[in-house]
């Protein structure tokens, strides 16, 4: 799904970029992520704060696997 329609930026990229560590103004400024209109602009920051959000999770739940594991 497209979050970005002037600039033709999708989920995936975004999440993408998240996982590579990227902040909304990072993104902002090496994709153009709501650089135009900006109407997209409280979707990709909500958007990007879930999969920060979903990253940290898995990340953590990975370290308890590996704590149970030891
Ligand atoms: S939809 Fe993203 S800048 Fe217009």
């Amino acid at each position: 799904m497209y979050v970005c329609i002037c600039q033709g930026i999708t989920q995936k990229d975004i999440q993408n970029a998240v996982e590579d560590g990227a902040s909304f103004t990072q993104i902002r400024k090496e994709m153009g992520l709501a650089s135009q209109c900006g109407s997209c602009s409280q979707y990709a920051k909500q958007f990007i704060k879930q999969t920060q959000q979903e990253l940290k999770a898995s990340s953590l739940y990975e370290k308890e696997q590996l704590a149970y594991a030891v």
